[in-house]
């Protein structure tokens, strides 16, 4: 989703039919209205858990010891998006706890953020067999709970970490290469693409094109 179709931000009804035009001021108010209460979006976070956890919508559920449907901060500024649980994180049923959730906190710490400034959720929230990459049928059946968790948070930023959150966030198959270094918009809220903590964990070079992504996170999170 890199750019809204200028058809998307035409107003509602300005060329239907009239039965659709009656359609479209009853249908129901959509999940993210703007003016959302704060227990209402706190409620909706819960049953995307409680939803997720019974949830066997593709076959990664087949495999899973428990799920991570991801956690933080309800008014989080920043929500964090990774690509699917791996074998600690199958464990505890927490996201972001081994080793790439170490080095994330590393990450936040540099930028003066914590866990508790934060949402952090993943593209699928079951762990995929051998942690291979979830596959996009896996993506597209989950994308729904990640898509709810983002209108319950509202968060004011993005940061897709590697290249399946970047990729699903927002709607393309670009490389990572290619959509890091640039804010892009989701549905009116800054995206910004990173490495995933894994891949620098594997390759130091990444460091610092990471932290030149983490110093426009900063900047865009200042007041
Ligand atoms: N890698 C991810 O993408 N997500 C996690 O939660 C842990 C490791
Ligand atoms: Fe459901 Fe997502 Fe788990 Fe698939 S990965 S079973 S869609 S919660």
């Amino acid at each position: 989703m890199e750019a809204v179709p200028a058809a998307a931000q035409a107003p509602a009804g300005s060329s239907a039919p009239a039965a659709a035009r009656a359609q479209a001021v009853e249908a129901p108010v959509p999940v993210d209205d703007g003016s959302r209460a704060g227990a209402d979006r706190a409620e909706l976070l819960s049953r995307v858990a409680a939803e997720v956890s019974a949830c066997v919508k593709c076959g990664l559920s087949a495999n899973r010891t428990t799920t991570v449907p991801g956690e933080g901060s309800l008014d989080a500024p920043v929500m964090f998006v990774g690509e699917g649980p791996g074998a600690e994180e199958d464990r505890t049923g927490r996201p972001f706890v081994g080793a790439a959730g170490q080095y994330l906190d590393k990450w936040l710490k540099s930028i003066a953020l914590d866990r508790s400034q934060c949402y952090i959720a993943n593209c699928v929230k079951c762990r995929p067999p051998q942690n291979r990459e979830p596959h996009p049928e896996e993506i597209g059946a989950c994308l729904p709970y990640l898509e709810q968790q983002i209108a319950a948070v509202r968060p004011r930023l993005i940061c897709c970490l590697g290249r399946i959150a970047a990729q699903t966030l927002l709607g393309t198959t670009s490389s990572l290469g290619a959509l890091r270094g640039r804010v892009h918009q989701r549905n009116g809220i800054p995206v910004v693409v990173t490495y995933h903590p894994s891949a620098v964990l594997r390759d130091q070079s990444l460091r610092k094109p990471v932290w030149e992504d983490l110093k426009v996170v900063q900047r865009l999170l200042q007041p």
